[in-house]
């Protein structure tokens, strides 16, 4: 089986041996700024998505050179739809390649807290159209909350997509974007283990992230597996060149060239993953993509509960405009359900109507509770019930143990009213 370690031109060089490590060749010219150690290890995740803030960096307000002699800049954004969006200025704007453009914003301290992120997640952005005013698109994060200084996203364009090919054809820097607040479940429960990466394409972003946040706060390895089309279209090539050439004992990188070797197989993966199945697999690119990692990791037997994967779509509705919520007529008289909210270091007792769900009647109750979609396709409103019981009318976001473990959608969750009483002692809990 072929593939490439680096070895960018000679792709019949030979598989690396199992547990071989990264070597990497000097970082070239100009290359992007590098990572740097952050300090302490990460904290245990409490409840919902895992928060490591032990040893996190705030996001300072930087503003970068290019910002200061970008007179051209224009705004994208109009006011803010409710509290839950800001508007944030783009500093620094990099070509990764022909297709794929970095965006690092400015986040004013007054935002920093809301902007406090995790290895994994994604922003939503609020993109300009004339034919419906805007348009609401994921992107996750490419940067780590330990390492680099500026909350950073990186879009490639989607052959005739709208959102990506505008961001990459107008974005620069000084523009304001409206922008949602870090959302998504595609976040390690600790950094501290052994991390197999496997990405196409734009599905490097989210494990960028990770694979940086491993490297500077945990102890284990790390596998990159990293599909593209060509070699022109690898994105953050001279990043992970410098990355694996500082920590050659922990980070291998597997590039794989479609004009090189083909589309991989699921018996080719099972050969060129087999050494890392006890790892934690975090898969994210294109749907093919993703089915065949998946299906080389089901065949090494590698359990569900270790597979993480992360779907790239755009959204169907817009979150930035004013949001209907369908709560029942007082008339109507649907039976609630007492609930518990602990949200933002806040506690929320409320009615809870059994058909409508939980994030609607936070919304509707002024309470700024994350969401992103409301359509149970992103994860934004991830939290966990710690008492009594509730149903989900989709889940197919989330991980089986993650249910296992109380996690909900919030947006898609009701109240099982059976057997609850009324009163909020023995009602349902929930923590963001
Ligand atoms: C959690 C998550 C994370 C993601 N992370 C990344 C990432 O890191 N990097 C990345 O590149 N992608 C990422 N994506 C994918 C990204 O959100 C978009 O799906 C992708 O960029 C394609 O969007 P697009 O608008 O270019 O293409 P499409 O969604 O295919 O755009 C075509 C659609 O736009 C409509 N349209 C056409 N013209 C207009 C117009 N003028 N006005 C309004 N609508 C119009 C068309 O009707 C059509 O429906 C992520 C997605 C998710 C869910
Ligand atoms: S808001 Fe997107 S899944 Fe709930």
């Amino acid at each position: 089986m072929e593939h490439i370690r680096w070895e960018w031109h000679s792709p019949a060089s030979q598989p690396a041996a199992p547990g071989a490590r990264g070597t990497a060749r000097p970082p070239a010219e100009g290359t992007r700024a590098g990572s740097r150690t952050g300090p302490g290890p990460p904290r245990l995740p409490g409840n919902g998505v895992p928060n490591y803030r032990a040893g996190r960096r705030h996001l300072p307000a930087a503003r970068s050179q290019e910002l200061a002699i970008s007179p051209t800049a224009a705004t994208t954004a109009d006011a803010p739809a409710g509290g839950h969006s800001r508007v944030l200025r783009v500093a620094q704007v990099t070509r990764e390649t022909p297709d794929a453009v970095s965006i690092g914003f400015e986040v004013d301290a007054a935002d920093a807290a809301t902007f406090d992120y995790q290895p994994g997640q994604f922003l939503t952005l609020r993109i300009p159209s004339d034919q419906t005013g805007s348009v609401a698109r994921c992107y996750s994060i490419s940067s780590s909350p330990f390492v680099d200084s500026e909350l950073t996203v990186t879009v490639k364009r989607t052959p005739a997509g709208y959102g990506s090919n505008w961001l990459c054809d107008n974005i620069v820097a000084g523009m304001e974007i409206q922008v949602l607040p870090p959302g998504g479940v595609f976040v390690p429960k600790s950094l501290d283990g052994d991390f197999l990466l496997c990405g196409a394409g734009s599905g490097i972003t989210p494990l960028l992230s990770i694979l940086k946040s491993a490297l500077a706060q945990g102890t284990g390895r790390i596998v990159l597996l990293y599909a593209n089309r060509d070699e022109r279209s690898v994105i953050f090539r001279d990043e992970l060149v410098e990355l694996a050439g500082r920590s050659p004992a922990r980070l291998t990188v597997l590039h794989w060239l479609e004009t090189v070797q083909g589309l991989p197989s699921r018996e080719q993966l099972q050969g060129l993953l087999s050494p890392y199945a006890a790892f934690e697999a975090f898969t994210c690119g294109p749907a093919p993509f993703m089915a065949v990692v998946n299906e080389a990791l089901r065949g090494l037997q590698v359990p569900r509960d270790r597979m993480h994967t992360e779907v790239f779509t755009s959204l169907s509705g817009d979150p930035f405009t004013d949001v209907p919520i369908p709560l029942p007529a007082a008339a109507d008289a649907v039976r609630t359900v007492a609930v518990r909210v602990q949200l933002l270091g806040k506690t929320h007792d409320l009615a809870w109507p059994v058909t409508v769900p939980l994030t609607d009647v936070l919304l509707d109750q002024g309470i700024d509770a994350p969401y992103s979609c409301r359509e149970g396709e992103c994860g934004t409103c991830t939290a966990q019930v710690v008492r009594g019981r509730v149903r989900m009318l989709r889940d197919e976001l989330l991980d089986p143990v993650d249910i296992r473990d109380g996690y909900i959608l919030t947006c898609q969750s009701l109240p099982e009213s059976d057997g609850i009483e009324d009163g909020i002692e023995d009602g349902i809990e929930i923590v963001f």
